[in-house]
């Protein structure tokens, strides 16, 4: 495992804008970026794909086991691949949101992502974001950060980015969504979702992308 001597760990719920900030403050830092959720997601579609029951938590994990996931990062930005084939745009389906928990609950599975994430880190330096970055994935890392924002605040960016892709929805029915989401990552058994005690809470409810992505690479170069 890396020493985490070059790692930035960017956790937080869904929808305080870890992905955004973490890919911007990758590439002004020189870093890799690393978006550990698509990797749970790949697991997810992978598993979908080849019709694994959703309920047999062994299948899962061995399903995991056997694909090869690589993750390139190109002008685009992160891209995804099982098995060969690009499903950078395909683990964003709501299938897969709807079913991940299967997935993001199963410790074989967890443990199995985990190591890959942990190989990853040691490669080169990297801002990883997700869920369990500082509590597990790299839980020496020596500059962590918990984004959070309000639950409206999270919910008026999914609506602005559903909208831009021409998707109407439910104010009151995507805040409940994104409720249960929190509370399924918070409350699991597994990596729960948590600030580490040695991270910065930035609070991303009156901030601009711009603003939260000055503020990480601030940290960055204060602490590594
Ligand atoms: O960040 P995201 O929405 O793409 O994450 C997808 C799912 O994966 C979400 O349900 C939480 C889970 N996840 C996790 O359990 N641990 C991580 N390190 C990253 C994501």
């Amino acid at each position: 495992m890396s020493d985490a001597t070059a790692i930035v760990a960017i956790d937080g719920p869904a929808g305080a804008g870890k992905s955004s900030v973490a890919k911007r403050a990758a590439k002004a830092l020189g870093f890799a970026f690393l978006d550990t959720g698509a990797m749970y997601r790949a697991a997810t579609w992978w598993a979908l794909e080849q019709g694994v029951c959703l309920e047999d938590a062994d299948a899962l994990a061995e399903s995991t086991r056997a694909m090869t996931l690589e993750i390139h990062e190109g002008d685009q930005g992160q891209q995804v691949l099982v098995n060969g084939t690009d499903v950078t745009q395909a683990i964003r389906t709501p299938e897969v949101t709807r079913v991940i928990y299967k997935l993001d609950q199963n410790s074989a599975v967890r443990r199995h992502l985990v190591a890959l994430q942990q190989r990853f880190g040691a490669r080169a330096p990297t801002v990883a974001e997700g869920r369990d970055i500082g509590t597990v994935v790299f839980p020496k890392a020596k500059c962590k950060i918990f984004m959070d924002a309000s639950l409206e605040t999270r919910a008026k960016r999914r609506e602005k980015e559903l909208a831009a892709k021409g998707v109407a929805v439910d104010f009151g029915r995507l805040c409940a969504e994104i409720h249960e989401r929190d509370e399924q990552s918070r409350n699991r058994a597994d990596s729960p979702l948590r600030m580490a005690e040695d991270a910065v809470l930035l609070d991303t409810t009156n901030l601009t992308l711009d603003e939260a992505v000055a503020e990480i690479v601030r940290l960055a170069r204060e602490r590594l």
